[in-house]
């Protein structure tokens, strides 16, 4: 084979071999392991991907992100409020659900390296990990990606959906009752999923996917509702919804071009 033939052959595999990864997490900056393409891989330590939120046993209840591999820090938020917006409508609730376990690393205050089972024998075995990249300083995210403890400067989470009026009937096989108080938004569609009732404002295909904005469902004054968490934007496993002129770099669920995000539950 001449030389111009064999380098073409290595860049079609190597484009179908990136194609492929780009797919899941491991071509994300959420591979934080030795095999991460992110900046803050790690160069030593450890190539699984999932052990740094995930953990098949000994997980945090405490948190509602499945089998989660991280304590949570114990930073005082400052939420969005009235005192930013006269016109919110909804309640907005402490951080919690979901957001806290993405806080978790990116409030700035917790090393991405404090897991409850590190990867090998044994739940703490004293494994260190040194990462190098710019955006953290010993393992703690810096910058943009450190949204800190001051929320108020953020797109609120916690929030009740749509303004409230949407929420749960309590029954043993609840059913959403109700209908947005503020009608510039999408209304929400919602299933009982095991016996729980889950809303999600759908994007496409009909069903819960994960291109849709996921709400999660939290208890508003007592009472079962739908609401907005870092998560109903953000799949913390896929990157790559983008193209060449609406790169998509930031974990969303549908592509940012022409603001498909905002106006997915804004009708503006
Ligand atoms: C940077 C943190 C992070 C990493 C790394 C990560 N996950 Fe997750 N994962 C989450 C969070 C947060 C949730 C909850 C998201 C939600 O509520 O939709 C989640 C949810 C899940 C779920 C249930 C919901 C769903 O989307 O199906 C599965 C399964 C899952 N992760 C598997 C994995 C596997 C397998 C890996 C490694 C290959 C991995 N995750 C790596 C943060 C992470
Ligand atoms: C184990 C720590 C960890 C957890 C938990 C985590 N992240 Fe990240 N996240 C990172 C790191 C590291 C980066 C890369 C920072 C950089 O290099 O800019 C990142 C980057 C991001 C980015 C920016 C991507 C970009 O290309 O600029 C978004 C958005 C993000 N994370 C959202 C989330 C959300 C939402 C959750 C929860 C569902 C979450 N993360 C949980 C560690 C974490
Ligand atoms: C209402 C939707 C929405 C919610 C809720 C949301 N985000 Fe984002 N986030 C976005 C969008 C859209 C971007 C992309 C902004 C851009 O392109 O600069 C983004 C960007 C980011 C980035 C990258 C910052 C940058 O500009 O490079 C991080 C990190 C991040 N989000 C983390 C979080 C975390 C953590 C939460 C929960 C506390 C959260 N997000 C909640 C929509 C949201
Ligand atoms: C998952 C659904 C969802 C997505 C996606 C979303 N928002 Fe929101 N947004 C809400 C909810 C719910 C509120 C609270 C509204 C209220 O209670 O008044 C809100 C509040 C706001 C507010 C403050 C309104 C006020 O009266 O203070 C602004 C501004 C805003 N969103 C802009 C955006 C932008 C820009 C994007 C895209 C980057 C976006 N939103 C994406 C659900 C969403």
């Amino acid at each position: 084979m001449n030389p111009k033939m064999k380098q073409a052959l290595v860049l079609a595999t190597l484009a179908v071999t990136s194609g492929v990864a780009m797919a899941g997490i491991s071509a994300t900056k959420h591979n934080l392991s030795t095999g991460g393409t992110g900046e803050n891989h790690l160069t030593a330590g450890t190539e699984e991907i999932c052990v740094f939120c995930h953990t098949p046993h000994g997980a945090n209840t405490g948190v509602t992100a499945p089998l989660w591999n991280k304590q949570l820090p114990s930073t005082t938020y400052t939420t969005y409020s009235t005192a930013n917006s006269s016109t919110i409508d909804g309640s907005v609730l402490a951080v919690g659900s979901v957001s806290a376990a993405c806080l978790s690393c990116h409030d700035g205050t917790q090393a991405m390296d404090s897991m409850i089972n590190e990867p090998g024998s044994g739940l703490d075995n004293g494994a260190t990990f040194t990462w190098t990249g710019a955006r953290q300083s010993g393992g703690i995210l810096q910058g943009v990606a450190a949204l800190g403890a001051d929320l108020t400067n953020d797109h609120p989470i916690g929030i009740q959906y749509c303004g409230g009026g949407i929420q749960s009937d309590g029954a043993a096989t609840p059913a959403s009752t109700g209908s947005c108080k503020d009608t510039d938004f999408t209304a929400p569609t919602s299933d009982v999923i095991n016996g729980s009732l889950v809303w999600w404002v759908d994007t496409g295909t009909a069903g819960r996917q994960k291109t849709d904005m996921i709400l999660y469902t939290r208890a508003f004054s007592g009472t079962d509702g739908p609401s907005v968490e870092c998560a109903s934007c953000h799949d913390p496993h896929v990157e790559s919804k983008g193209d060449a002129t609406n790169p998509q770099v930031a974990f969303l669920r549908v592509s940012q071009a022409g603001s498909g995000v905002c106006l997915s539950c804004h009708t503006k």
